[in-house]
């Protein structure tokens, strides 16, 4: 891994950059200078997604910032998500019918005429999982996304896919850290050459999402772990943050760092200085605490 630019396989044609972009929880009246100062930092790829409401004002700053770089469409990485529609929320699941519709509706806030990725966000389709897939197999049959994943899927809903013979993603975007590594799915996924994509790599930093009225499902315990990880990254000298990000790119996983701070914004594309040595990997392979912090509502099985 030589530096930001560095990227991972999705499939035979398309690989995706290491360091991405994430966009989720930035409001419209930040996203446009957001995504523009961001890529005049160096990012060369951007995570949305429908269900965050902000694809006009993303897509905005996707003009604002490849026009002043000086760069074009292709010079960028862009991810989006079909909302699946969740019928424990009472949002009935997108049939195979909207799910194109879905992602017309989302290429045109964005402003763009294909993502380089489109992903299933959640597996709350129900019934109407298998319909969906096979409707983003026909995006990418079409062009209008370049490879196709789903998000949050655990081994059963990947199994669902197999069994019903059909190409398997291409990737799978999950909460991935040192807290939550989830080696069963991520063996799975490997069997089936599916790219992990890790999400939420933050979660350990004590200062991850505390502001009033965002939802971090912390316990005190966890808040109180982090002595190891301030140790390891002055050994490095680095950020907190520089030494989650590097965990996940060193084990292979893309990460989606999101930050409107414009020097964590420089920062959190800077891991390819250093490498975690092989006793502090081997010391955060056992931080493992199971399922995901970040993202915990409703039930993913359904
Ligand atoms: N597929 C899914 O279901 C799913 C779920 C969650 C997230 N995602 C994607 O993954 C992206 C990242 O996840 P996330 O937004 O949950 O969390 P994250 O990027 O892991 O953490 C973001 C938080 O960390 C802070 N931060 C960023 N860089 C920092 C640094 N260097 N030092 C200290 N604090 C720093 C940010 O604050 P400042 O802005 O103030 O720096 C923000 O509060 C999302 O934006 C989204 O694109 C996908």
């Amino acid at each position: 891994m030589s530096g930001p630019q560095t990227t991972f396989a999705l499939n035979a044609d398309t690989s995706i950059p290491a360091v991405g972009f994430g966009t989720y929880l930035i409001s419209n009246d930040d996203a446009e200078t957001a995504i523009s100062s961001a890529i005049a930092a160096g990012y060369r790829h951007i995570d949305t997604a429908s269900g965050y409401h902000n694809e006009e004002t993303v897509g905005a700053g996707i003009r604002k910032g490849l026009q002043a770089e000086g760069l074009s469409r292709a010079d960028l990485f862009v991810t989006a998500k079909l909302w699946p529609g969740n019928p424990a929320w009472g949002d009935a699941p997108k049939t195979g019918a909207q799910t194109p519709e879905e992602c017309d509706a989302s290429l045109s806030r964005l402003g763009l005429d294909y993502v380089d990725l489109y992903l299933i966000h959640a597996p709350y389709g129900g019934d109407m999982r298998l319909e969906q897939w096979r409707a983003l197999l026909e995006l990418q049959a079409i062009g209008k996304a370049r490879s196709i994943g789903v998000s949050n899927f655990n081994e059963g809903h990947l199994d669902e896919i197999s069994a019903a013979g059909l190409p398997m993603p291409d990737a799978n975007q999950i909460e991935l850290h040192p807290w939550s590594q989830k080696p069963g799915l991520l063996a799975h996924m490997a069997r089936h050459n599916i790219a992990p994509i890790a999400y939420s790599s933050l979660v350990p930093l004590s200062t991850w999402r505390t502001e009033p009225g965002q939802d971090s499902a912390k316990t005190d315990d966890m808040k109180a772990d982090g002595a190891a990880f301030k140790g390891m990254a002055q050994k490095y000298g680095v950020s907190e943050a520089q030494l989650l990000l590097r965990w996940g790119v060193q084990n292979g996983y893309a990460v989606l760092p999101k930050s409107l701070n414009p020097e964590r914004m420089a920062q959190n594309l800077d891991l390819f200085s250093f490498t975690i040595d092989d006793a502090d990997m081997a010391q955060m392979a056992t931080m493992d605490r199971g399922d995901g912090v970040a993202w915990a509502s409703g039930d993913p099985s359904k």
